[in-house]
């Protein structure tokens, strides 16, 4: 099994990351236990994310302190109180001191101060550091980058450490999940910051899987109406982070544990992805666990569960596949024991009779994968991963938090000292030209009678060849 490396940026994308950490602890120590091993045998599952330090000392039983396992992960906050209080807690000791990259003043939530000047400073320490643990991989499969697209560090830093990795390995898949700001955020430059990150986001990596605080507190307060918004602002981070921490979880689960139908984290790119720069996913899950432990009694049936998979109830992001637009490609991760394939190739026949429009050029542009492994807790999960066109709804929405800023150059002295006006106008091109290449797929697909790749190629949106890698390979199987 190949190993995989997490880099989480700022104080959000720390926190979710831990969050990370957590679960996958509390999972495979779970596993051990109902195999009836107190011992844990450090294997390919685990080494996947971990590193084994001692291994004479193989036991696992989380919570209590971790002395044998280390996170194949990097951790960056310019402010310190994230990092320290990850020392202080049951976490501490699956990191070494050279892991933590930090400073002291943070990044002031401005994008500029974090790629620019935090870039320059701890470039040959990030480096060095992600070169440290890429060398402790036997087969180096990805990085997961999780960050903010709202703070300094996270934006910033964030899509710094991205662009580094883009020029470091460039063969290496690079997956990220940034968290877009709400829409009555308190951090007032997030518009900026975010419209700056997009565009390293859309340059540098191959896949990137946003999520949205909104739709994150919709979530956890649609199930549990005691977590919402509290009076004086303050949002339910802990809750929300679950469940982004779960679709990690979810998606990285082929490349832990073996099964059936497995998808490398290398392959959503390859198998989602067929233009370059619209490698963004909309993921929901079902169910959406927003609690640390779960309890099983989850009352569904298998149809059940694939209608929920398309209900927006159980989306990250607020848009709307099931109204606006068309599916490019579309990739479920299913946990299950039960589920065979026979259920899923029979649901899938039904999503895509009933309620889901794909581009012509593309109509089986599925990717499945299937996880014999559940999530810890429960009976099953279900994640999709859709590349639809709709996401062009977070980005025209984005644009016009940024227009009413930009328009009266508000705090944009801030960010003078560090880059250009030209900057922001070309990270607002690049959401426009982004709106636009979507627009395109809309207008061609189901339009034309003609032979529409012929039509897509005369739309200048760079294409890549599938080729040997179709869709199709996988499905049917
Ligand atoms: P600076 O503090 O500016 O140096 O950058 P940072 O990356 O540490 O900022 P932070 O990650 O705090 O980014 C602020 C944005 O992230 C705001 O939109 C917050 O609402 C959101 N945010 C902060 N912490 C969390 C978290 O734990 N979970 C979630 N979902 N969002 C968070
Ligand atoms: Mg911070």
């Amino acid at each position: 099994m190949a190993q995989n490396i997490v880099v989480q940026v700022g104080q959000c994308g720390s926190q979710i990351g831990c969050r990370f950490w957590d679960l996958a602890l509390r999972e495979h120590a779970s596993l051990m236990s109902t195999t009836n091993s107190k011992k844990c045998i450090y294997d390919a599952s685990l080494s996947a994310f971990f590193r084994n330090v001692d291994s004479k000392n193989t036991s696992l039983s989380y919570p209590s302190p971790i002395h044998t396992l280390k996170a194949r992960a990097v951790l960056v906050d310019m402010e310190e109180g994230v990092l320290r209080s990850i020392l202080a807690s049951p976490l501490r000791d699956l990191f070494d001191g050279e892991q933590f990259i930090r400073d002291v003043s943070g990044a002031g939530n401005n994008w500029a101060v974090g790629n620019r000047f935090y870039g320059a400073k701890y470039r040959d320490i990030l480096s060095e550091e992600i070169r440290r643990q890429a060398e402790q991989c036997d087969s180096l499969q990805s990085f997961m980058l999780i960050h903010s697209m709202g703070g300094g560090t996270g934006s910033g830093l964030g899509t710094f450490i991205l662009s580094l990795l883009d020029e470091i390995y460039p063969k290496v898949c690079r997956i990220v999940t940034p968290v877009y700001p709400s829409k009555d955020d308190d951090v007032i430059t997030s518009p900026y910051n975010s419209v700056l990150a997009t565009r390293e986001l859309t340059e540098h990596a191959d896949c990137v899987i946003p999520v949205d605080n909104d739709s994150l507190i919709d979530i956890v307060s649609r199930c549990d109406s005691s977590t919402k918004i509290k009076d004086d602002g303050r949002r339910p981070f802990d809750s929300m982070n679950t469940i982004v921490a779960n679709l990690i979880l979810n998606l990285t689960s082929s490349s832990r544990f073996d099964g059936p139908l497995n998808v490398d984290l290398s392959e959503i790119p390859m198998n989602l992805v067929p233009y370059p720069r619209m490698h963004y996913l909309i993921s929901s899950q079902v169910p959406a666990p927003f609690k640390i432990t779960t309890n099983s009694s989850i009352p569904r049936n298998i149809n059940q569960i694939f209608r929920d998979a398309l209900s927006p109830h159980f989306q990250t992001l607020r848009v709307q596949p099931n109204i606006n637009g068309v599916y490019i490609a579309c990739g479920m991760i299913i946990r299950s024991k039960t589920i065979q394939m026979s259920d899923i190739r029979r649901n899938i026949d039904l999503l895509k009779l009933k309620h889901m429009k794909f581009v012509k050029w593309n109509e089986d542009g599925w990717k499945i994968g299937l996880c014999t492994v559940p999530p810890n807790g429960l009976p099953y999960s279900l994640l999709t991963l859709a590349n639809h066109t709709c996401i062009k709804e977070t980005f025209v929405e984005l644009k016009e938090r940024f227009t009413t800023l930009y328009r009266r150059k508000a705090h944009v002295h801030h960010y003078t000292d560090h880059i250009e006006l030209n900057d922001f106008e070309q990270a607002r091109e690049n959401l426009n030209q982004l709106i636009e290449e979507y627009k395109q797929i809309e207008q061609t697909s189901g339009l034309l009678d003609t032979n529409e790749n012929e039509n897509l190629s005369s739309t200048n949106i760079p294409r890549l060849n599938f080729g040997e890698q179709c869709l199709n390979d996988q499905w049917p199987p």
